[in-house]
C-alpha cells in the first residue's frame, strides 16, 4: 500500500525539497514587524512558479493561498491576509509545492523581532520534538515510533501536542500513508522501509484543550489562546539512517537568527 520511492524518484523528491527549503528560508528571513502575511504568500507563490513548480496548497480542498501563515494562537492553516506582523508575534509558515509529479511540504515557526522567553522555549521544544521524530525514522522501526517520540518529548518539556492533525507520507500525492499523529504508543502503524518519504509535523501548544476552527473554515486555533508552534521536514528512510531532504530548514533559520 505504501509507495516506496526508487533512487530516480528520490532525486526528484530531494531537489523539490531543497527548493522548498530555500524558499521557506527566504520567507523566514523576510519576517519582520510591519510585513503582512499576504506579502509573504505572494512572494512564496512567485518563487515557486519562477522555479517551474506549482503551489501545492492553493485549491487543495478549496484552500485559497500558496502559504499557510498562522500567527500566535493560530496553529495551522492560517489564511494569509493584510494583517501586519508585530514585534513579539510568532508566525508558522507552512508551504508546499509540486514539480515533476512529486510534492514537497515543510513548515517552520519564526519569531517576529524579539519574542518572550516562553515563546522561544515553545519553538525550541517543537524543534526538539521534530528532531526526535526524525531520529526514529529507521528501517525496521514503526511509523508510530515517530508519534511516540513527538508526544513524549513535548509532554516531558511541559507542553501539549495537537491531536486533531497528523503528519503523513508524501510523494505523488501531498498526503500519502502512513498517518503520523503527534502522540501514541510505539511499535504500531506500519513497518518503515527504505524509500519511504515521511513528513512528521509536530504542532505544539500551551494547553490541552480541543482545537477550534475559526469561522473562515480553515484557521485552527488553540482552545485557550495559548501560543502554538509547528515544524515539518521531509525525511527519507534509508539503510544509512534518516535523510532529511529539506535539510533541517527550521534549525538553520534558528541558527541564522542567533
Ligand atoms: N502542511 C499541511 C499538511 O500537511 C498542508 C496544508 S493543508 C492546505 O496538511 F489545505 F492548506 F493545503
Ligand atoms: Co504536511
Amino acid at each position: 500500500m505504501i509507495a516506496l520511492k526508487t533512487e530516480a524518484e528520490l532525486e526528484v523528491v530531494a531537489e523539490n525539497a531543497q527548493l522548498l527549503a530555500r524558499i521557506l528560508g527566504e520567507l523566514a528571513a523576510a519576517v519582520r514587524p510591519g510585513v503582512t502575511t499576504a506579502e509573504l504568500d505572494r512572494r512564496a507563490e512567485e518563487r515557486i512558479r519562477a522555479a517551474g513548480a506549482e503551489p501545492a496548497f492553493k485549491g487543495y480542498h478549496g484552500y485559497p493561498a500558496a502559504l499557510c501563515a498562522s500567527v500566535n494562537d493560530e496553529i495551522v492553516h492560517g489564511i494569509p491576509s493584510d494583517r501586519r506582523l508585530r514585534e513579539g508575534d510568532i508566525v508558522s509558515l507552512d508551504l508546499g509545492l509540486k514539480r515533476g509529479g512529486y510534492y514537497a511540504d515543510a513548515a517552520l515557526t519564526v519569531g517576529v523581532g524579539r519574542i518572550a522567553p516562553e515563546a522561544e522555549r515553545l519553538l525550541a521544544v517543537a524543534r526538539g520534538a521534530l528532531r526526535e521524530a526524525i531520529r526514529a525514522a529507521k528501517v525496521g522501526g514503526y511509523s508510530s515510533d515517530l508519534s511516540h517520540a513527538i508526544g513524549t518529548y513535548v509532554e516531558r518539556h511541559g507542553f501539549f501536542v495537537v491531536r486533531e492533525f497528523v503528519g503523513h507520507g508524501i510523494g505523488r500525492e501531498l498526503h500519502e500513508d502512513p498517518q503520523i499523529p503527534n502522540f501514541g504508543e510505539p511499535g504500531q502503524g506500519i513497518v518503515l522501509r527504505e524509500g519511504m518519504v515521511l513528513c512528521p509535523e509536530p504542532m505544539v501548544k500551551g494547553d490541552d484543550l480541543p482545537v477550534r476552527i475559526r469561522s473562515d473554515g480553515w484557521t485552527a486555533v488553540t482552545g485557550s489562546g495559548s501560543l502554538a508552534a509547528h515544524y515539518e521536514e521531509m525525511v527519507v528512510v534509508t539503510a544509512e539512517g534518516p535523510w532529511v531532504v529539506t535539510g533541517w530548514i527550521g534549525e538553520a533559520v534558528c541558527r541564522r537568527k542567533t
